[in-house]
């Protein structure tokens, strides 16, 4: 281990720091903190593991798939390392944090010698403490045996990047255990930011330029977090907090689950000009016999009853959702209830998943697993469907004026690409000036993934959002 690894100090020559993410928003969250508290520490980003002095591998556990991409990739760090070595070009740290570590941590230690430390979602705070110890001996592993509070506390006020939009975790962990879900094991239960913390660090975003958030947690919508009354706060109020910051015009938050939809943050949808027309609201099965089965706490008629309740606050609400098929148990009966709900609810877009049994979940052990090939058709069937509604919600947005936050450059000329107010991607060709500003487009067309709209000859920067 080289001795700049072992006794890092501000100042130093830069070292080269290659993190990279898989999973959620909370994981990309994650790691951009860990690249802040790598900072000070004279590490600055790179692009490539190639010329990395630390590796981070910031991983998600929810299916076997994404769990098991870690492993392979590992397998090809340790080639890169071990190349390094022999070329004498200085070594090569790697760690694996997020939810594989938390829920396989032992087993990555002992099925690939090139990891040196391993480091769950509510321990990387202590990286620079890690490496200088693991300069000394390899195999340390830090799970979440620690409260969040410790974490955040921990983090600098201070952000890296210079986007318009970012990220904001509020909330984290899961109570709800869902029998098929891994969260409430790698993410521990729920737990929420005070509010003051929030708005601190919302300040300091806005501060660097940022216009829109995207509050973050895994229930975000159970968020709770300590008032400056020393009282439980609500999504809601905190909304009406952050839309107060000088610079902060969007808001937006995921995921939410639906029991947790409260009247206080359904009426801030028909109230809050700051709070985007756009919701990510799972509900993984219109089956009521499955949705019973996968512990959802709620049916189908509650499901319904909730989107009318969130239409009649904010009529042009674009609602998302995920899906799982093939869960176990699941018939064509099941299968065609789900089809049903979406054609019901009409969906802005939606991620949808084949059933991955997860070890330690209760679904894992269910009997009456379905067959993979099923389940292959039912995912299909259902994302020709998705797919066909966010085609139709996307096309009837031509004509229409839309206010864009735009982000970057396009790939052509002076082209530029924002979001529309239901996160839509929406690209304007000689808008390359506009980066940061949000602008009234005309929409000319609604593809499959995207809106292509022009200047209306007219840009205002404000007063247009919502
Ligand atoms: N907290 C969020 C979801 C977190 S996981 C919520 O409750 O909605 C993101 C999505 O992954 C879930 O909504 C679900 O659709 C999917 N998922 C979770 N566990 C899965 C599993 N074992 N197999 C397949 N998909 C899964
Ligand atoms: Fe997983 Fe369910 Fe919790 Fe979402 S609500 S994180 S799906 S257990
Ligand atoms: Fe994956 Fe963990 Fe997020 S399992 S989806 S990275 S909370």
């Amino acid at each position: 281990m080289s001795d700049t690894l072992a006794h890092p100090k501000a100042g130093q020559a830069t070292k080269r720091l290659f993190i990279k993410t898989y999973g959620c928003q909370m994981n990309v969250y994650d790691s951009e903190r860990m690249a802040d508290v790598l900072r000070p520490l004279g590490y600055a980003p790179t692009e490539t593991p190639d010329d990395a002095d630390f590796v981070i591998l910031n991983t998600c556990h929810i299916r076997e798939k994404a769990a098991e991409k870690v492993y392979s990739e590992l397998g090809k760090l340790r080639v890169l390392k071990e190349a390094r070595g022999e070329a004498g070009q200085g070594a090569m740290t790697i760690a694996v944090a997020g939810c594989v570590a938390q829920a396989e941590g032992e087993e990555i230690m002992r099925r690939q010698p090139a990891v040196d430390l391993v480091v769950g979602p509510q321990a990387y705070h202590q990286l620079p403490e890690l490496l200088t110890r693991t300069a000394r001996a390899r195999g340390e592993r830090i799970g979440a045996d620690f409260a969040p509070v410790d974490k955040f506390d921990a983090l600098p006020a201070a952000r890296g990047g210079d986007g318009v939009t970012a990220f904001l975790t509020v909330q984290e962990g899961c109570d709800k255990f869902c029998t098929f879900c891994v969260v409430p094991y790698t993410r521990g239960a729920e737990w929420s930011r005070p509010v003051a913390a929030v708005l601190d660090e919302a300040r300091a975003l806005a501060d660097r330029g940022v216009r829109e958030l995207t509050l973050l947690g895994q229930n975000v919508n159970a968020y709770d977090g300590e008032g400056a009354d020393g009282k439980p706060s609500t999504l809601a109020r905190l909304a009406y907090a952050l839309a107060d910051i000088p610079g902060i015009d969007r808001i937006r938050y995921t995921t939410s689950h639906p029991n947790d939809m409260s009247d206080d943050l359904i009426a801030a949808h028909g109230e809050l000009d700051a709070l985007m027309p756009y919701l990510h609201l799972p509900v993984q099965s219109g089956s009521d016999r499955l949705l019973r089965l996968m512990n959802r706490k709620h049916g189908r008629q509650k499901y319904f009853d909730l989107i009318d309740r969130i239409r009649s606050a904010r009529p042009d609400m674009a609602l998302s959702g995920d899906f799982i098929v093939g869960f176990p148990g699941e018939t064509d009966r099941d299968f065609e209830d789900t089809m049903d709900l979406v054609r019901r609810a009409h969906y802005a877009s939606a991620f949808s998943f084949i059933y991955s049994p997860r070890p330690g979940t209760p679904a894992a052990t269910m009997a009456a697993q379905v067959a993979p090939e099923v389940a292959k058709a039912r995912l299909h069937t259902l994302q020709a469907l998705l797919l066909e509604q966010q085609t139709a919600f996307n096309q009837s947005q031509a004509g229409r004026t839309l206010p864009v936050l735009f982000e970057k450059k396009g790939r052509h000329g002076a082209q530029a690409i924002g979001r529309s107010p239901y996160l839509q991607s929406v690209h304007v060709d000689d808008a390359d000036h506009l980066i940061g500003r949000i602008v009234p487009v005309e929409i000319m067309s609604g593809q499959q993934n995207s809106l292509a709209g022009r200047l209306t000859g007219a840009p205002s920067d404000r007063g247009l959002n919502g």
